[in-house]
């Protein structure tokens, strides 16, 4: 009797162990399109059908063109967009059944750093004022306790001394201190979750690298989970530990970051990877190729493989007609491609055996 409950113990831990901060499933994030502000025109599918799990302090860049779906997704993620369907699922909470003050707490728990900080901070409140009004709406009446986070968030950020930017408005301060006090905000309510989207996109390149350096630092003494959004895959480096290729609103390879650097097998992410520059501003000169071709439109996406018509690699009949699922070919290393279907491999291989074998006969 007493082995037996030792044993169910023992997988209620092994549950609690495994399950993810972040789990999204199947997404969909669609926008109706309306004529005229009347009749239904169609949908923009921003996000068709994206599934991942992000485990606590694990960080993941979201790599893709301008117009791929990224930010609906973050948007998604936030609690700013309503899915179409799917699931998100924070913390062991169904956001779609969050209300009122679970919505309240679910932001708490989740920080964004938007891409422009200036378009991201009020016009008319100083610092002190931004950083307070969050932490006022959650709560914290007391003066003293709200100066103290201020300044200790602002300690973090690298904003020294904290008095002599307190006062200071938005267009006072450099694009590179805006930033700086986006993040303090997003950091007040001590959050498990950042999602900066093209956090230095903005941003002079002699600024890039200290930036992302600050957010890996945050992201190392606070044991955060980071979902990283860019269009440039140079910068993925500085802090993500698995990377996902998002194209025309689907995920279409998730690996880690080394492996898929070393080893990229999407013909997508070779396109990415070949039109990569590096952020620092030595090298601003190694700009290479976009991806040819334009990026499809999101409201009739191509049939099949939504990359075909710029695919190299286009199997007619195949590619064009058969939406890939995700293959494995190596592990935890996930393509939706149809170069990596083994089964492929293996029919045409009997294909051309048993033409070999007709020829012979
Ligand atoms: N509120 C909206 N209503 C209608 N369409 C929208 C809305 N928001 C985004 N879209 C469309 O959805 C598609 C995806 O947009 P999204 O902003 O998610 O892309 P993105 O990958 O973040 O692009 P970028 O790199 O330029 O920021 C685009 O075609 C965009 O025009
Ligand atoms: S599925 Fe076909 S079209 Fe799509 S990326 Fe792979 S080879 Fe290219
Ligand atoms: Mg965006």
């Amino acid at each position: 009797m007493k082995t037996e409950l030792r044993e169910v113990k023992m997988d209620v831990s092994e549950i609690k162990e495994t399950e993810p901060l972040l789990s999204i499933q199947d997404l969909h994030v669609w926008y109706e399109l309306r004529r005229f502000g009347f009749g239904h025109a169609g949908y923009v599918k921003a996000v068709d059908g994206v599934s991942f799990d992000l485990e606590e302090g694990e960080t993941v860049a979201v790599v893709g063109e301008s117009g791929c779906g990224k930010s609906s997704l973050m948007k998604t993620i936030l609690g700013l967009n309503i899915p179409t369907s799917g699931e998100v699922t924070f913390d062991g909470d169904h956001l779609s059944e969050l209300k009122g003050d679970g919505i309240r707490h679910y932001r708490f728990k989740v920080g964004y750093v938007q891409q422009d900080p200036y378009g991201a901070l009020p016009p008319f409140m100083n610092v002190q004022r931004i950083l307070e009004e969050p932490l006022l709406i959650s709560g914290m009446k007391d003066k003293e306790e709200r100066l103290a986070r201020i300044h200790k968030v602002m300690t973090e950020v690298k904003m020294h001394p904290v008095d002599d930017f307190l006062q200071k408005f938005p267009h006072m301060l450099s694009g590179g201190q805006q930033q700086r006090v986006v993040i303090a905000r997003a950091m007040l309510r001590e959050p498990k979750l950042i999602v900066a989207d093209e956090p230095v996109s903005m941003l002079d390149a002699s600024v890039r690298v200290e930036i992302l350096k600050l957010l890996r630092a945050l992201q190392q003494s606070h044991g955060l989970s980071v979902i990283y959004i860019t269009h440039d895959l140079s910068t993925v480096k500085y802090f993500s530990k698995r990377i996902f290729v998002m194209y025309a609103g689907n995920l279409i390879e998730k690996a880690d970051t080394r492996r898929l650097l070393d080893n990229p097998l999407h013909p997508y992410t070779h396109a990415l990877l070949a039109a990569t520059s590096d952020p620092d501003a030595h090298n601003a000169d190694t700009f290479k190729e976009v991806p040819p071709g334009e990026p499809p439109s999101l409201v009739n996406p191509p049939t099949g493989c939504r990359f075909h018509p710029r695919c190299p690699h286009f199997m007619a009949g195949l590619c064009d007609v058969k939406f890939p699922p995700d293959f494995e070919p190596e592990p935890e290393h996930f393509v939706a491609c149809w170069l990596y279907d083994n089964n492929r491999v293996e029919r045409s291989d009997e294909r051309s055996s048993r033409s070999e074998d007709e020829a012979r006969v």
